[in-house]
């Protein structure tokens, strides 16, 4: 089976290379590649059974772990978007710890845990099931306009925290939200169909947008709609407006 993958390395032009393997998983053609074939090919990997989140690709433009994949002829093999190439397969993943930090989210010192029963532990089960591998960052489109959005893995992150009893800086990360966040999602999905551990990060960042209503929060970009405006003078919405009004 033949396999295209894009390589890159600092100071040449990206260029793709094809390789003929014989495993049909994806990480052990990589793995099958640099022992055999070219000692230069460069990827992540770890645990090797989709837990670590450290493999993601993209197969066929479609963010996928790569230890969990099986490859067909004539598959393209790239790097996930949005992150500086550092080699071949190998993104910067920096943004990861900035988006977190961005929304603030952290538990209490001081928390009471026999509080906390089974059905508070069901409540945030599924968003710290996140293993961070950068699956829906790299399929956003918000971040072709909009670098500083804190998108998909930090929001979904933000609602478990809001709903983890042991936090209680809740109004502090509802604050961290409101800009670059929870409104300029547009409610796309791709997010949630690449995530490998089956969480909804756009149910989510819904979820996060009903609360924030109900705390007194609104969405800026309904704030600038003004009705009375013909709809022919579109300027009048200024600028971007990811909501598609
Ligand atoms: S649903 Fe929102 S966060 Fe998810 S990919 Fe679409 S725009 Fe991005
Ligand atoms: S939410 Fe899903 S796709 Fe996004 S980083 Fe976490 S595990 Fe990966
Ligand atoms: S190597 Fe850990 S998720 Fe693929």
């Amino acid at each position: 089976m033949k396999i295209n993958i894009k390589r890159f390395n600092q100071n040449e032009n990206d260029f793709i290379k094809e390789y003929e393997v014989k495993n049909e998983n994806l990480l052990q053609s990589l793995i099958e590649i640099r022992n055999n074939l070219d000692a230069t090919l460069t990827f992540r990997c770890g645990c090797k059974s989709g837990v670590c989140g450290s493999c993601a690709v993209r197969v066929n433009g479609v963010e996928r772990l790569s230890c969990k994949t099986k490859i067909n002829d004539n598959d393209l093999i790239e790097p996930i978007k949005y992150c500086k190439v550092i080699k071949d397969l190998v993104v910067d993943v920096s943004h990861e710890t900035l988006l977190i930090k961005k929304s603030n989210l952290s538990i209490n010192e001081n928390i009471i845990y026999s509080e906390i029963n089974k059905e508070d532990i069901k409540n945030i089960d599924l968003q710290s099931n996140c293993i961070l591998c950068n699956s829906c960052y790299s399929s956003c489109p918000i971040y072709e306009v909009n670098g500083n959005f804190i998108g998909p893995f930090a929001l979904t992150r933000a609602l478990r925290y809001v709903n983890d009893k042991k936090c209680s800086n809740h109004n502090l990360i509802f604050d961290s939200v409101q800009t670059n966040g929870i409104w300029d999602c547009t409610l796309c999905s791709s997010c949630t169909l690449v995530c490998p551990q089956g969480i909804d990060p756009k149910s989510d960042i819904m979820k996060l947008q009903n609360l924030s209503i109900q705390k007194g929060y609104t969405n800026p970009y309904q704030q600038n709609l003004n009705f009375s405006d013909s709809f022919d003078n579109f300027d009048n919405f200024g600028g971007f407006n990811p909501n598609g009004f």
